[in-house]
């Protein structure tokens, strides 16, 4: 009798199109730490294969699948049985390796990289019932990770961030996955880019502060329309970058920000983020504008 195989193959695209789309999905690369920082998928845990034993402890006990990264498809195949043989499961492991992955790669430590990943802020995924549907901004928006779930859940969606190369990236990663956004280069802080009076039901802004930009906002939403912001607070400097102060909130800043608006959902918190364990100290808020 053969014994059942107890994972399943996963083809880079479509690993690509559930991180991008919201699904939570763990991604684990065994390589080594020279491959691992030569470049990874942004977001992804490294524990190299040989380690695997003594570190099941740091892997998720829980029903989320775990996705096997490594060079070429056969370490992370040996990961997966020996992960199976230990209970583990739901188990996928990457076709390929990463030499079959179509979406970004980033380089550097575990512990060095301040990319945000491919996956939507959790936040967001969480406050995903409360948006009205319809024109949505993502400011800051970084390389789309948010505005690409968004367009993805059918919104219309147009993003901003002052970084080129960023806007590039963004533009590419939504036209892989087929779905629509607007995304444009532009200075949030130097008045050549200009939130349009009144006319977004959604503006997010993640990972970004500008405090200036609250009363642009406000005034950038439509009555009834909604924003959701979130951001480190004054007390990430103890867990690392950023440390100035200007990028940081004070308590219950954002509450004040948005005051006179309806809170649908506000949290500050410390713990680990959801998709790479670190640590941070957060703030968001999910208000809507009266009207
Ligand atoms: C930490 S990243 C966050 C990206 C994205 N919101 C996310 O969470 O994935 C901050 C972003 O702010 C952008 N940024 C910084 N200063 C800016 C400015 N003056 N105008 C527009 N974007 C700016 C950076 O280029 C960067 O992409």
């Amino acid at each position: 009798m053969t014994t059942p195989q107890r994972f399943q193959s996963i083809d880079g695209e479509e690993l690509y199109r559930r991180l991008a789309t919201g699904e939570s999905v763990v991604i684990l690369d065994v390589r080594t730490e020279t491959e691992f920082q030569d470049r990874h998928i942004p977001g992804s845990t490294l524990v190299p294969l040989h380690e695997l034993e003594g570190r099941l402890n740091e892997l998720p006990n829980s029903s989320t699948p775990i996705a096997l990264v490594c060079q070429h498809g056969q370490r992370g195949a040996a990961a997966c049985k020996f992960l199976a043989e230990h209970g583990f499961s739901p188990l996928l492991n990457l076709e390929g390796g990463i030499e079959a992955w179509p979406g970004p790669l980033t380089t550097g430590a575990h512990n060095g990289n301040h990319h945000h990943g491919i996956a939507p802020s959790s936040f967001l995924l969480e406050s995903f019932e409360l948006l009205p549907r319809g024109l949505t901004l993502d400011i800051a928006m970084g390389e789309g990770r948010n505005a690409i779930y968004l367009a993805s859940r059918g919104f219309d969606v147009d993003g901003v961030d002052a970084d080129p190369q960023a806007v590039s990236r963004a533009r590419a990663a939504a036209r892989k996955l087929g779905v629509p956004i607007r995304a444009v280069v532009g200075n949030l802080e130097d008045g050549t880019y200009i939130i349009p009076i009144e006319t977004y039901d959604v503006i997010v802004c993640f990972n970004y502060l500008h405090r200036p930009l609250f009363q642009d906002i406000r005034s950038g939403l439509v009555p009834g329309g909604v924003v959701v912001y979130q951001t480190f607070t004054h007390e990430q400097p103890q867990f690392g970058r950023p440390n100035n102060p200007e990028h940081l909130l004070q308590p219950g800043e954002l509450k004040k920000a948005f005051s006179g608006y309806e809170i649908l959902r506000y949290r500050e918190r410390i713990g680990p983020a959801r998709q790479t364990g670190k640590m941070r100290a957060i703030a968001g808020i999910v208000a809507r504008k009266p009207g």
